[in-house]
C-alpha cells in the first residue's frame, strides 16, 4: 500500500518544485546532488521513500544532458530505495523537438530520453506543452500530457488589444494557436516556416489576415528566438500593428518581442527581462499530482481544473 507522497527536486528548478509541494500542502524532500570535480553527478536522497509515491521534478531543461542525468539518477536512487512509484514531473520535456529522423543518420531523442526514463523505473511521468502529442507514445507508462495555455490566457484575459489575432509561428504550432484562439476567441494566422539552420528560420508563407491588427505569437518553447524574430519580421512585414506579444509554454530566450509570457516550466531570471512575465504553473502540476497521489482521473484536468488554475493565475498575476 502506498504511504502517501514525497516531492524531490533536482537542480533544473527547485523553485518551481518548491512551489507545487507547497501547493500539495507538503515540503520537498531533503536530498543533495553534487558533482565530482570530473563532472560525475553525485546524488544522495537525505530521507525514507521507501512504500512512497515520489514526484521528481526536474524539468531537462538547459544544460538538458546534466539535468536528464540527475533525474535518472534521482528515480534509480528511489527505485532502489524501496519507492512504491515514481513520478517525473517534466514539465519541459527536454528533447522533444528530436522526435523524427529528418536524415538517414540521426538518432530519435525523444524516444531515447523515453526509454531512459522506463529503464530506471519511472512508472508516471507528467509533462506540459510537449513540442508534439507522439512523444507520449514513445512511452509504454501513462503519461499526462498537460497543457498551460488556459493558464497562460487567464493571466492576460481582459489586457489584451482589441482585434488581436493568434499567430502560429509554423504548422506544427496550429493545435495550440487554435486553442488559444477559443480561449480568446480571436481568429488564427498560420506561417509557413522553413529552418535553414539550427539558429535561423525564414518565413516563406502567411495563411490569414494581420493588416493592421495586433498580434499575439504563440509557441510551445524559445529557444534561440530565432523562430520568434523572423515571425515578428514577416508580421511587421505584412503591416501589424506594432503590437506584439509573444506566449510561449517554455521560455529559455527571447529576441527582439516587445513582451514576452511564459511560464515557470524553465527557470527563467525575470530581472534579465523587464517585459517578460512569468506565469507559475505550478498550481496545474499540483492539481494533476493531486489526483495521481489519491489514484484519481486526470480527464478533468483539462476542463474544470484548468478553469481554475486559469483563475489562480489571474488572482496573482
Ligand atoms: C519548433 O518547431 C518549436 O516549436 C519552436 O518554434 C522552436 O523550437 C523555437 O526555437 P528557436 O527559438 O531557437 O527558434
Amino acid at each position: 500500500m502506498i504511504n502517501r507522497f514525497k516531492v524531490l527536486s533536482g537542480t533544473a528548478n527547485p523553485v518551481l518544485a518548491h512551489l507545487v509541494a507547497r501547493e500539495l500542502g507538503s515540503q520537498l524532500g531533503k536530498c543533495v546532488i553534487e558533482r565530482y570535480t570530473d563532472g560525475e553527478v553525485s546524488v544522495q536522497i537525505r530521507e525514507s521513500v521507501r512504500s512512497k509515491e515520489v514526484f521528481l521534478v526536474q524539468p531537462p531543461s538547459p544544460p538538458a544532458d546534466d539535468h536528464l542525468n540527475e533525474l535518472l539518477a534521482l528515480a534509480d536512487a528511489c527505485r532502489r530505495a524501496g519507492a512504491a512509484r515514481i513520478a517525473a514531473v517534466v514539465p519541459f520535456f527536454g528533447y522533444g523537438r528530436s522526435d523524427k529522423r529528418h536524415g538517414r543518420r540521426e538518432p530519435i531523442m525523444a524516444r531515447m530520453v523515453a526509454d531512459l526514463l522506463e529503464a530506471v523505473g519511472v512508472d508516471h511521468v507528467v509533462t506540459v506543452d510537449p513540442h508534439t502529442a507522439q512523444i507520449e507514445g514513445f512511452f509504454h507508462v501513462p503519461v499526462d500530457s498537460l497543457t498551460a495555455v488556459p493558464t497562460l490566457c487567464g493571466a492576460r484575459r481582459g489586457r489584451l488589444p482589441a482585434r488581436i489575432v493568434i499567430v502560429a509561428p509554423d504548422a506544427g504550432r496550429v493545435a495550440m494557436a487554435n486553442h488559444y484562439a477559443q480561449c480568446l476567441d480571436a481568429p488564427v494566422v498560420v506561417l509557413h516556416k522553413r529552418r535553414i539552420d539550427g539558429t535561423q528560420t525564414e518565413v516563406t508563407h502567411m495563411a490569414g489576415e494581420v493588416s493592421g491588427r495586433p498580434c499575439l505569437i504563440v509557441d510551445d518553447m524559445i529557444s534561440t528566438g530565432g523562430t520568434v524574430t523572423e515571425s515578428i519580421r514577416a508580421l511587421l512585414e505584412a503591416g501589424v500593428q506594432p503590437e506584439l506579444i509573444l506566449a510561449a509554454t517554455h521560455g529559455q530566450l527571447v529576441a527582439n518581442a516587445r513582451e514576452k509570457l511564459s511560464t515557470d516550466s524553465v527557470d527563467v531570471h525575470e530581472e534579465k527581462w523587464p517585459e517578460l512575465r512569468t506565469v507559475s504553473i505550478a498550481p496545474l502540476l499540483a492539481s494533476a499530482l493531486e489526483r495521481l497521489a489519491a489514484d484519481g482521473p486526470r480527464g478533468e484536468l483539462h476542463s474544470k481544473s484548468l478553469r481554475q488554475t486559469a483563475a489562480h493565475a489571474k488572482e496573482k498575476i
